[in-house]
């Protein structure tokens, strides 16, 4: 079973695919889980992307369409959920033509909808490990010590990109080239529409409860 998690930023992509990985033993592939790899690690093409993120908008296509190319074949044989790729129809086209190379399909496109004001407030709440592997919520989830990881004792810090001044930029670059996606995975027939509004464990009802899996 391969799935697709998309949605505006903060919809819960990641919190979910996390309780995807823990209860169902998905391997998570997250674009933007690897362009903050490269960013950390300093590459070339991390140092291209930290620009382009930090001020809200998409990396270009071809960047992340080389980027995912060699990692999409270590998938093979194993159930994956795809978070934040394809983010694009040009994204969306690239992948099927990849996929169908290596034998591999999507068996559901989970959309999960979630109004602005409550994207805002999960965003600019958010707060995480360095590494981006312990994620809480100042409001949602909070750590037992404010400002400190409950499992690491790391302290923990904002994602550069969840600045309320650079939300409004990503909200944008959502609304021009992803949302669009939704057609797309209508048309191909596995799009599943989910309210992302309620506990993450009630969303993950809902996703797993329309898989049988
Ligand atoms: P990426 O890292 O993919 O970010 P995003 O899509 O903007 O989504 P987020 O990770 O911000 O949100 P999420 O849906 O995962 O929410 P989460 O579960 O953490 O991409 C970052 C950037 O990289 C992009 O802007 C772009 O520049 C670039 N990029 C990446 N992929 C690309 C691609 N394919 N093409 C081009 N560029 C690309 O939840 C958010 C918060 O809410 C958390 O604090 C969480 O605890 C809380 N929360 C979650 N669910 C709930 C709930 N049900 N109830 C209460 N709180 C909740
Ligand atoms: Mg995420």
């Amino acid at each position: 079973m391969n799935l697709l998690l998309f949605g505006p930023p903060g919809a819960g992509k990641g919190t979910q695919s996390a309780l995807l990985v823990e209860r169902k033993r998905f391997i998570h592939f997250s674009t933007g889980n690897m362009l903050r790899e490269a960013i950390r690690e300093g590459s070339e093409l991390g140092k291209k992307a930290k620009s382009i993120m930090d001020k809200g908008s998409l990396v270009p296509d071809s960047i992340v369409i080389s980027l995912v190319e060699d990692e999409l074949k270590k998938l093979k044989g194993k159930n994956f959920i795809l978070d934040g790729f394809p983010r694009t129809v040009t994204q969306a086209e690239a992948l099927d033509e990849l996929m169908s190379k290596l034998g591999l399909s999507l068996d559901r496109a989970f959309f999960l909808s979630v109004p602005q004001d409550l994207i805002v407030r999960r965003l600019t709440g958010r707060r995480m490990t360095k590494d981006g592997r312990h994620v809480y919520h100042i409001e949602f989830s909070p750590p037992k010590k404010m400002g400190v990881c409950d499992v690491t004792s790391e302290e923990l810090i904002q994602r550069p990109d969840d600045r309320e001044e650079v939300v409004s930029s990503r909200l944008e670059a959502y609304e021009a080239s992803t949302a669009p996606l939704k057609k797309y995975y209508e048309k191909s027939g596995i799009l599943v529409e989910v309210n992302g509004v309620g506990s993450s464990e009630e969303v993950y009802s809902k996703i797993v409860s329309s898989m049988n899996f």
